[in-house]
């Protein structure tokens, strides 16, 4: 019996793999079939009958989405019972839905709007009072209005498949039917905002956007994610200059179609309290004026009195240029990316990115989670873990006992377990041996921030030799970074040199009064208090932070939106973000200000364009030039010394929602956090 089945549809021909449906088949052969309930990623429902369609032999029509192909199949979506069947359908989905397409934030991005054009009708046989339902206060990210919901159940399935969090769900029968949080409370998943992606119709849409803009006013720019390391594929939507909303783009590889809601909701951030012109001791001033006062501040300053700390959210070329200037141009070996980091003499990609392939994460067997809470640090890469959990996986958590949303087992929360495991006499180790497909992901923050963290690099080290998780074809060793900054910093080992100070030593010579001038580049979330003793800040940032306020000199730099420029996501990837929106006001684009700075100060960098600078970037490490691909940077043996500590493993995320600069800017991620924080059903625990 062959797999294949032949179909056809309106004449065409295919073969599709046995299981397939009708829409399978029309989607191969570019047909399109209307829809509402249908979402390639959801499982079927099969409950908004739009997609009937009429098959040869078959007594009336059927739906397309659910009903499975057959050999010899002969379809037509064209003929007159489709388009009756369809007619009908569209007729009863608009009994009740109101006429709200004036005032409703989803016209122009309507799928119900679009279909009715192309399938329904322009006359109703319904003079009944239509059915009005309750809208629902679901928190500050999606606004409700019930009355337009068409019942497809999509963000139901979201929420229960894909996120794993059963807090959606349908109440009553028939005409009765609503959808909502049973209990009315704010959304607790992190992912909850994809369900405003999914909604055809205007049920459920994007809080903070309502009333703010139409889809036909905005430009999209392609861009990437830098709230988390995934690296999530997205568009910037702006208007007038201005960022509107961010969306997601498709990227199979790395996201699918998915964004976490800091991603998506954080955008307000963009637009308020920007540092728009540079300042000398909080007064706004020119360029020149602002450069003079860094090199009076500079001006016979030891060497080993000057630090410099970069930013969460820096790009390739931030950290680049960022670490040549402060090495080469101002000439201290006190530079570091690692803010709250490791102090871990990271050299070798492989030692300090994801080596497996955040897809290929969905094929694993046996997955370790050492000090790592995959939901919190990066939920893109939760997902493909919840993935694989469904396919079989078995998980096991060596720190805080936490909700993933998918079953694991915990195995302590101390590292001494990983002795154990290491030695083989674990039940653990077991599994992991027999694994084909074996990995263990190290959270960098919870685990490798510890003073005993060499001790359990050397654990793990012990366990990776041990159970074949590194061979010619499966890489199953990943440490998971929290910031984008501090990947792009490593990979230009923007740490220090000969030694130079590391982030937490430079913070205690600032606390202690013992640096004369601090570098704070980027959106570095540190108390304008902590480092008051220190003679000169320097702040190069977004932001009107307090450290900008109390600073003697600050310089406006550009946002993620605002430049375009190389990202470094979790698995070592280079990605390119595009300049979305201008520059505020007097703001440069950050590695123009350290190149025009350096020229001052009389030892020019050398590169003018962007294009050179990322010429030298290249020259190093040519693995960065290919935008985009993967790239499995070259394996080296893992190694780690000392005695294990019977310390705990923390909580590697204290606030979920406020966990950079950037987002402790915007009011719309104070509000999750407050919701999340504040609520009895807290899912996420990340500030209980
Ligand atoms: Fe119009 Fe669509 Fe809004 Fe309904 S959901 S009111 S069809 S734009
Ligand atoms: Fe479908 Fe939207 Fe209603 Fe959810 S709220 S069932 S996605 S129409
Ligand atoms: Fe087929 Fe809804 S798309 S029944």
């Amino acid at each position: 019996m062959s797999d294949l089945l032949k179909v056809t549809i309106n004449g065409q021909e295919t073969e599709v793999p046995r299981g397939s449906t009708i829409m399978d088949a029309a989607n191969q052969l570019n047909i399109e079939i209307p829809h509402f309930c249908y979402h390639p990623r959801l499982s079927i429902a099969g409950n908004c009958r739009m997609c009937l369609v009429e098959v040869e032999g078959a007594p009336k029509p059927v739906a397309s989405c659910s009903w499975p192909a057959a050999d010899g199949m002969i379809v037509n979506t064209q003929s007159e019972l489709t388009k009756e069947a369809q007619k009908g359908t569209m007729e009863l989905l608009l009994i009740n839905h109101p006429l709200d397409c004036p005032i409703c934030d989803q016209a122009g991005e309507c799928t119900l709007q679009d279909l009715s054009v192309s399938y329904g009708s322009d006359q109703t046989r319904f003079t009944e009072m239509k059915r009005a339902v309750e809208d629902k206060d679901i928190g500050s990210k999606i606004k409700t209005v019930m009355t337009r919901c068409i019942h497809c159940t999509r963000c139901v399935r979201f929420a229960t498949e894909i996120a794993g969090v059963e807090e959606f769900g349908a109440v009553f029968r028939g005409e009765n039917t609503k959808i909502g949080t049973y209990v009315e409370h704010a959304l607790q998943s992190e992912l909850a905002g994809n369900m405003i992606d999914l909604c055809p119709v205007g049920a459920l849409t994007n809080k903070p956007y309502a009333f703010t803009a139409r889809p036909w006013e905005l430009s999209r720019t392609n861009s990437i994610d830098v709230m988390h390391t995934e690296g999530a594929n997205i568009k910037i939507e702006s208007r007038f200059g201005k960022v509107m909303r961010v969306e997601p783009n498709v990227n199979d590889d790395i996201n699918e179609e998915w964004i976490a809601d800091t991603t998506r909701f954080m955008w307000d951030a963009l637009n308020t309290n920007r540092l728009d012109s540079p300042m000398v001791k909080g007064r706004s001033t020119s360029w020149p004026k602002a450069f003079d006062a860094v090199k009076k501040a500079l001006k016979g300053v030891k060497k080993e009195k000057i630090g410099g700390i970069l930013g969460k959210t820096q790009s390739l070329e931030d950290a680049y240029s960022f670490n040549a200037f402060m090495k080469d141009v101002v000439g201290t070996n006190n530079v570091d990316c690692r803010i709250e980091g490791s102090s871990l003499p990271f050299k070798k990609p492989a030692h300090f990115i994801m080596n497996t392939p955040i897809a290929k994460l969905e094929d694993a067997d046996a997955v370790l989670l050492i000090g790592c809470n995959p939901r919190l640090e990066a939920p893109l890469v939760n997902l493909r873990l919840r993935k694989a959990v469904n396919n079989g996986a078995e998980v096991a958590v060596i720190g805080m006992d936490e909700n993933l949303t998918y079953a694991s087992t915990h195995l302590g929360d101390t590292p001494e377990v990983l002795e154990e495991i290491a030695s083989g006499k674990h039940k653990f180790a077991k599994t992991l041996a027999k694994a084909k497909n074996p990995v263990i992901i190290v959270g960098e923050a919870a685990a490798l921030r510890r003073g005993d963290a060499t001790a359990i690099m050397k654990c793990v080290a012990d366990i990776v030799d041990a159970n074949n998780i590194v061979n010619d074809d499966w890489n199953g060793f990943n440490v998971l970074h929290q910031h984008v900054g501090a990947l792009s910093g490593l990979m230009v080992e923007c740490t220090p040199t000969d030694g130079g100070k590391d982030t937490q030593s430079m913070l205690k010579s600032a606390e202690a009064g013992d640096l004369d001038v601090l570098f704070v580049y980027g959106d570095v979330d540190l108390s304008a208090d902590a480092i008051k003793k220190t003679k000169n800040i320097i702040y190069i940032g977004t932001h009107k932070t307090e450290v900008a306020k109390t600073a003697a000199v600050a310089m406006p730099v550009a946002a993620f939106s605002e430049k375009t420029a190389l990202w470094i996501n979790a698995e070592g990837r280079t990605q390119e973000g595009l300049q979305a929106v201008a520059l505020p006001l007097n703001a440069k684009e950050d590695w123009k200000v350290f190149r025009a700075l350096s020229g001052e100060m009389g030892k020019a960098l050398p590169f003018d364009t962007r294009d050179q600078l990322r010429e030298r970037i290249f020259s190093t490490t040519p693995a960065y030039s290919k935008i985009g691909e993967n790239p499995q940077y070259k394996w080296f043996k893992l190694s780690g010394s000392g005695k294990l500590t019977k310390k705990k493993f923390t909580q590697p995320v204290a606030a979920f929602y406020l966990n950079n600069a950037l987002l402790q800017e915007s009011a719309t991620m104070h509000a999750c956090q407050t919701e999340t924080a504040g609520t009895k059903n807290n899912l996420l625990r990340a500030s209980a």
